[in-house]
């Protein structure tokens, strides 16, 4: 390799010094959405990016989602289910394949795969430990969607002190002979944040960031407008309770929110350690 390039290379390392040094030792919540996680190649960039985090002394901890392999799975088995207000309403045979999907395939998919890379992670979800417990959403309204009443921070505290990536799976604890609930993953990632006191929170999705009504990205924005862009339409779907949970995690002291699009290799270095970031800014 000529001098140049490998000059180039240390300029590129010593450009995000400013940003390790910022997010030395904070924790940084990352939802992991569904619609990020299609294609293979970029999920093993996710864990590369992921594992980079933890080892410059970052400590990430990931919620993922599952829409689309949950509605797959669904769909095979005959099962139907229908979404309200972006939420998943959610029968008892439902949510036997809800944990089966989130729970089981993806939340062990993505914990071999960061382990793989050279992170020691530990997926869970919120019934273990019973760290996360729920009661039923706008009683029932959703059958079993939970609304969390309670999060058990020491549980993921001691994992993250022990050097492990937490790997949550939005599943909460109902009690006992209870089916548990389905949280949705944007809701849970955003009570999570709160509880451990987050720096930052980040979803990644499956769009550029927040659109406006000419489906151009919105770079910042403040939180008041969320509620103006709902009402007009504009927010629609899953991005409702994507935009609810950054409002409440700001709401409740989380540093920053961001939405970002997973689709783009390496967004999470993008948005963590340049300047200007990428996807919507929520402030
Ligand atoms: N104003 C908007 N800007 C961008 N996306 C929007 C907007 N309004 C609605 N959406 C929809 O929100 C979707 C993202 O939410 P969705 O719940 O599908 O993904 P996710 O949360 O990343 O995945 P999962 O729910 O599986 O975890 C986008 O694909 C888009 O269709
Ligand atoms: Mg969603």
């Amino acid at each position: 390799m000529k001098i140049k390039k490998k000059i180039q290379q240390a300029r590129t390392l010593m450009d995000a010094l400013p940003y390790i040094r910022k997010f030395n030792k904070k924790t940084v919540v990352i939802k992991y959405g569904g619609s990020a996680q299609a294609d293979p190649a970029l999920k093993e960039k996710f864990a590369q990016d992921i594992v980079l985090l933890y080892l410059v002394g970052i400590k990430p901890v990931i919620i993922h989602g599952g829409g689309k392999k949950i509605s797959n799975l669904l769909d095979k088995l005959e099962f139907k289910s229908e979404f309200v207000d972006g939420l998943r309403v959610t029968s008892q045979s439902v949510m036997e394949v809800v944990e089966m999907v989130l729970g089981g395939n993806i939340n062990k998919e993505i914990t071999n795969l960061l382990n793989y890379h050279g992170a020691k992670a530990i997926g869970i979800t919120g019934k273990d430990a019973s760290f996360i417990e729920a009661k039923a959403l706008d009683e029932g309204k959703y059958g079993l969607v939970g609304d969390i009443t309670k999060i058990d921070h020491k549980v993921v505290e001691d994992l993250i002190a022990q050097d492990f990536i937490p790997v949550i799976a939005p599943i909460a604890s109902g009690g006992t002979n209870h089916p548990g609930f389905n949280i949705n993953a944007d809701l849970a990632a955003s009570k999570v944040a709160v509880a451990l006191r987050a720096e930052k929170i980040i979803f990644l999705t499956d769009t550029p960031g927040l659109l406006d009504s000419d489906a151009k990205l919105i770079s910042t924005l403040e939180k008041e407008e969320i509620l103006e862009l709902k009402n007009s339409g504009v927010i629609s779907g899953g991005m409702i309770p994507k935009t609810d949970a950054c409002f409440n995690a700001l709401e409740e002291g989380v540093g920053s929110a961001h939405i970002i699009d997973g689709r783009v290799e390496h967004s999470i270095l993008l948005e963590l350690f340049t300047k200007d970031g990428i996807g919507t800014k929520i402030k």
